[in-house]
């Protein structure tokens, strides 16, 4: 059962009823401000940091769900009859509805009792603020008064403090109101220099700023007393809850539209300049005035509109294929680079399923999200990436994560997991082969932010392998810590406390003895990308010296974390196999299978082949491949968070999505196309949409997790947008599928494609070069021969062409 469609010609997922299983949503914002919008006008808005700077309040876990939002409600004057043209608040059954997700903006609208109204949101490029374009048009055959409201409820910036200093909140809320704009201005008396403003295009017919006196004793959104009585009370919060909401009345003759705008915003004054005059309490307004008649311009609203399109038009223009199979082109072309997008820019901060307030941007995480937002925005990435490094401690180690607004590195979600240091090798080395920019590498950059630290980022990467090299256990293999990728694998944790985060609970054991395997595959990846670097700066003594240290590792994984017929997981704190044949309940994890074969592990004896064969038979299912099998059923002390979990969700033992993607990623390195993009399939939201009924999530973005088959919603999807997911996915099906893959000396097109497929054609942009990649299928296999301009060139990769070049045509036949 589907919800909706897509347009794939306007980029768009048209959803076509209100009540969707859950809010379907998306994103507006690519820079510094950015909101998350649901179909039916729910979600919030925030400058930077979800958490510190957040405009507008929402009422997560909410009942009804999804409250809190860009409300806009229409009253015909003539009858009383009121409604939401966005369904939401009133939840009015309307005639016609439509929501259209698209990149960077969402248009919603209905058509009531003779009324159609659009709104069409958006964030322009370089502003800080939301626009929202209201269009009414009169469809009866009659003239008609209409009074408009719209509504939006203040958060106190901090949304944490938001949700709970009540003793405190109710009383500190101030607003100014001056002439068609509303601003919110909390402690902005004290320490603060920024305010938020909410402009509208008329001439006001009244507005409100406070909430109970906007919604009337004991109401709800679905039936604000101003909008019901068709009069707003003109008041003014004083503490309590401060909204904003502006009343206007509009005549139309039949069939007449008209356009209203809406701007949300955030706008700083420099702490000197916060009042006018200066010597009162009043904001100073001179530098926003401008921006607010800007955007209330509706030329230059279009136009910043026709700017944000051409924008995304031009990220996606990084590449664009055309195989045979429609959900790969929609996932490749579309959504999946726009998911990139918005993992790289809001790493887990903001979503349905994550509230703003408990995550910043996250070690390994935003490593992770890079690889598949590079090629799109390089020196972005280059930023990223050396912020990143400077969150990086002297010992190699890393804060978990850091907090957008100040980028410095913090414990508050937990330290020591081991796996952190080495997601920043790989993700410079995917910059690196990206771009060709070896000057990052000679980028002094601090330790823990600490001035007179800095060592060049080459030297970062260094300590990041060294980290592991230094921490190993019995075997030899890497010490776990607190938890590698893992989160809730927990080996020395030992958790017996009601309620005690496993994240930043005390270590109960040393950690000398439990051990990952998984961390030992990574290792492998990791040193060998070194390697790859090093030599590419010519330094070859170091080159062999990281092969080496993974030939080394590689060795013993082999030796002690082979379990007969798959790669183990770990060693627990008591040097207990997990992820064995022997365990009662975790027998085999889909982690090491994927990884290790990744890094080239056991390709020469028939492991690697062996393990994605049990991969296959233990753990794959027609929703995608399980974390584990089988599901933990009970709580296991020296397991941890893992076992926490009913069977079948998170961690124990669902379809965990970021981790599928590396066994497509391996079933290439064996040259098993089809059962590559089988897998690859299986999760792809575009080919799941049919089932909507059973997914529930978005059937656009990724979610991090689908429900296993111990759990009784087998299929469900959960925490949709952020997730590593995203870049993962992107990585499989565009370098390892279609296997369009830089490389630090060109191109190389090796794809590893389903039997059936005769062939696909690309377009990549590559260190500035346009390629137009044919491919086609000549035979079984996947042996490439390659000819560039027409001229035939040995082995897989496309050289570098003579600076100048603008487009390179590259024919390549497999198979045969
Ligand atoms: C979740 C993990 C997540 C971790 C982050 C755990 O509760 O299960 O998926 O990585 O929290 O802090
Ligand atoms: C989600 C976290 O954001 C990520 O860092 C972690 O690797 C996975 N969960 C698995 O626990």
């Amino acid at each position: 059962m589907q919800f909706g469609y897509f347009d794939d010609e306007r980029r768009e997922y048209v959803i076509t009823r209100p009540d969707t299983p859950l809010p379907w949503i998306n994103y507006l914002g690519c820079e510094d401000f950015f909101g998350i919008i649901s179909n039916t006008a729910g979600g919030y808005c925030f400058y930077r940091d979800a958490r510190l700077r957040r405009l507008t309040r929402y009422r997560y876990n909410n009942v009804p769900l999804d409250f809190g939002g860009r409300y806009i409600y229409l009253r015909d004057d003539e009858t009383g009859l009121f409604w939401s043209p966005s369904w939401q608040p009133t939840r009015h059954e309307a005639e016609e509805y439509f929501c259209r997700h698209g990149l960077g903006y969402t248009v919603i609208g209905s058509a009531f009792r003779g009324v159609a109204a659009q709104t069409r949101y958006f964030v322009p490029l370089g502003a800080n603020l939301e626009v929202w374009q209201l269009t009414v048009t009169n469809q009866r055959d009659r003239p008609l008064a209409l009074s408009v409201f719209s509504a939006v409820e203040f958060c106190l910036w901090d949304a944490w403090d938001d949700a709970t200093n009540f003793q405190r909140n109710f009383s500190t809320g101030e607003v100014e109101v001056e002439g068609r704009v509303i601003y919110h201005k909390t402690e902005y008396r004290e320490r603060r220099n920024h305010f938020a403003f909410f402009a509208c295009s008329e001439p006001l017919a009244g507005f409100d700023t406070q909430r109970d006196t906007f919604l009337g004793p004991y109401r709800g959104w679905d039936r604000p007393l101003a909008v019901e009585r068709g009069q707003s009370f003109n008041s003014v919060a004083h503490g309590w809850a401060p909204i904003g909401s502006h009343h206007i009345r509009l005549h139309l003759a039949p069939g007449e539209s008209r356009q209203v705008v809406f701007l949300l915003g955030y706008h700083e004054n420099p702490p000197g300049e916060k009042f006018d005059p200066p010597d009162s309490q009043r904001i100073n307004k001179r530098t926003v005035r401008p921006v607010i008649a800007r955007y209330l311009d509706p030329a230059q609203v279009e136009a910043a509109f026709e700017a944000l399109r051409a924008h995304w038009d031009r990220l996606l223009s990084t590449l664009q294929v055309e195989t045979p199979d429609p959900h790969t082109n929609r996932m490749v072309n579309i959504w999946n680079p726009y998911q990139c997008m918005t993992t790289f820019n809001l790493a887990r901060s903001a979503s349905y399923f994550e509230s703003g307030i408990g995550r910043g941007i996250g070690f390994r995480d935003s490593n992770q999200d890079l690889l598949g937002a590079v090629a799109m925005v390089p020196e972005r990435a280059r930023e990223r990436i050396l912020d990143l490094a400077a969150t990086q401690l002297e010992t190699g180690g890393a804060y978990h994560q850091y907090q957008p607004l100040t980028k410095r590195g913090n414990d508050a979600i937990g330290s020591g997991f081991n796996d952190d240091p080495l997601w920043l090798v790989l993700s410079t080395a995917a910059y690196l082969k990206e771009t060709g920019d070896g000057s990052i590498l000679d980028e002094p950059v601090p330790y823990d932010n600490q001035p007179g630290t800095e060592e060049p980022l080459y030297g970062h990467l260094e300590r990041s392998i060294r980290y592991t090299m230094e921490r190993l256990g019995p075997h030899r293999l890497p010490l776990i810590g607190r938890a590698d990728w893992n989160d809730c694998l927990n080996l020395n944790i030992f958790s017996e406390e009601p309620g005690e985060s496993f994240q930043t609970a005390p270590l109960k054991r040393d950690g000398t003895v439990a051990e990952s395997v998984f961390l030992g595959g990574l290792f492998v990846l990791a040193a060998r990308e070194m390697a790859g670097i090093a030599r590419w700066r010519g330094l070859e003594e170091e080159a062999r010296r990281y092969e080496a240290a993974a030939d080394e590792m590689a060795r013993r994984v082999l030796e002690h974390g082979w379990d007969g017929e798959w790669f183990l997981r770990a060693y627990d704190a008591f040097g207990g196999k997990v992820g064995s044949r022997e365990c009662s309940e975790g027998q085999i994890f889909i982690e090491p299978q994927g990884m290790c074969v990744m890094a080239g592990i056991g390709l020469e004896d028939g492991r690697a082949q062996r393990a994605l064969e049990s991969v296959r038979e233990r753990l794959s299912t027609p929703h995608g491949i399980l974390l584990h099998q089988p599901a933990y059923t009970r709580y296991y002390v020296h397991l941890g968070e893992i076992s926490s979990y009913p069977p079948g969700y998170k961690e124990n033992g669902s379809v965990f999505c970021h981790t599928n993607p590396w066994v497509m990623i391996a079933e290439t390195v064996l040259g098993h196309g089809d059962r590559a993009h089988d897998y690859y399939q299986r999760i792809n939201p575009s080919a799941r949409e049919a089932i909507s009924e059973v997914h529930r999530c978005e059937p656009y973005v990724y979610a991090q997790m689908i429900a296993g088959r111990d759990a009784p919603t087998f299929g469900e999807a959960k925490n949709s947008w952020l997730t590593g997911t995203a870049a993962w996915n992107y990585v499989a099906v565009t370098q390892h599928i279609l296997g369009i893959r830089p490389t630090f000396v060109g191109l190389r097109v090796a794809p590893v494609i389903p039997r059936g497929w005769a062939g696909f054609t690309a377009r990549r942009v590559f260190r500035g070069v346009m390629y137009h990649i044919t491919v086609r299928r000549v035979g079984p296999g996947n042996r490439v021969s390659l000819r560039v301009d027409g001229r035939p060139v040995e082995g897989d990769i496309v050289p570098l062409p003579p600076p100048g070049t603008g487009i390179v045509q590259v024919d390549v036949k497999i198979g045969g």
